[in-house]
């Protein structure tokens, strides 16, 4: 079965060609093509939703011609929509499932939407050297954190989870705060790399809360603290406190995946979300790992950042469990808010 994979619901436009009759996951995606809009939204300093909705739309049919001409193959082949339904913006959400109910209906195919989240999940599954269930699952992206005991697919079991802000969330703020460009994540962890991480003595906030929870709005109020102490923000300051968030928000990571590795007494570990493309995490993440036994599953960098690929996937994962969706009329809908542990059968 041939599976179109469309994401919309942030800043990024990605569409991907998914074929479910090759058994390989590493090898069954076709094509993928993606459209970051981050250079649009650097002027703001954050993603402008209304801009965002816009750009999908201008993108979304040359990207599928796109993956057609890459993969070899016509609309007509295509047998299944896979399109993320939420969470995200809105109307970038809207744009995305618009089109592929429109496309749906006038192909006469079915389309089944895709938690967000589940995309990334699944996402390390298209490697060469796929993690077998049951996993812990890290999602650390720029609106979630949380660690998930995924015993199969749409099998998820939520261990833990952001309090308030999540890790990316944190990383963007914190970036913001000193100053760095849009998008703060990969700014804050390149300046980190000529910092000393022990400069600043920031708190590692809940390591010790006895749960698998995490908060990180707290770092970023101690890191504008500590800013303020330090009076003159020179590159060379501005570099040791973003050594010192990142090491601090890394610990606390890294430690709570090891309690959540312990409590399931799992020995793998799957990273995915757009924080998980940070070198330190996963250096430390691959050595503390190690000491334990166990092993840890890193994406491709490209799957970590919103992508087609992973709905396209989760898609076709889903199909092949439960059936293809039966086609409908012209109704469909999105939800920008969605908790992932909503759409888990019971393992
Ligand atoms: O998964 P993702 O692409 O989008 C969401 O679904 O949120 O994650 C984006 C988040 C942003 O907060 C971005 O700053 C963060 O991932 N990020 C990073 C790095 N690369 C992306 N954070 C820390 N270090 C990085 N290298
Ligand atoms: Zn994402």
């Amino acid at each position: 079965m041939l599976v179109l994979g469309i994401e919309s619901s942030c800043d990024e436009t990605g569409v991907a060609l998914y074929d479910s009759a090759v058994a390989d996951p590493a090898r069954a995606l076709l094509s993928h093509r993606l459209h970051t809009q981050a250079a649009m939204h650097e002027a703001y300093g954050g993603v402008v939703p209304e801009l965002a909705s816009r750009d999908h739309i201008r993108r979304l049919l040359p990207l599928l011609e796109g993956v057609l001409e890459d993969a070899g193959r016509t609309r007509d082949d295509i047998d299944a929509i896979a399109v993320t339904e939420g969470p995200g913006l809105v109307g970038a959400l809207l744009v995305g499932t618009a089109f592929a109910h429109a496309l749906a209906f006038a192909m006469k195919i079915p389309v089944i939407g895709i938690h967000h989240l589940e995309g990334h999940l699944l996402s390390p599954l298209m490697s060469e050297d796929p993690p077998s269930f049951p996993f812990v699952a890290l999602l650390v992206s720029g609106g979630h954190t949380q660690l998930m005991h995924v015993t199969g697919v749409g099998q998820y079991a939520m261990l833990g989870e952001t309090v308030d802000d999540a890790a990316g969330e944190a990383f963007d703020k914190t970036a913001k705060l000193l100053g760095l460009p849009y998008p703060g994540g990969p700014s804050l962890a390149r300046l980190a790399e000529f910092g000393d991480d022990q400069a600043f003595a920031l708190p590692r906030p809940m390591l010790h809360s006895g749960n698998l929870d995490f908060s990180f709005s707290g770092l970023k109020t101690a890191v504008a603290t500590a800013a303020r102490h330090a009076g003159n923000t020179c590159d060379a300051v501005k570099a040791d406190l973003a050594a010192s968030f990142q090491r601090a928000a890394v610990d606390v990571l890294v430690a709570k995946s090891m309690s959540a590795l312990k409590a399931t007494g799992s020995k793998r570990l799957v990273v995915a979300g757009g924080v998980g493309a940070n070198r330190l995490l996963r250096e430390e993440l691959a050595a503390t790992v190690a000491k334990r036994g166990a092993r840890v599953y890193f994406p491709a960098l490209a799957w970590c950042t919103d992508n087609g690929a992973m709905i396209a996937l989760a898609g076709a994962l889903r199909i092949e469990r439960d059936g293809p969706p039966v086609a409908h009329g012209l109704g469909f809908g999105v939800r920008p808010r969605w908790a992932l542990d909503a759409i888990a059968s019971p393992s």
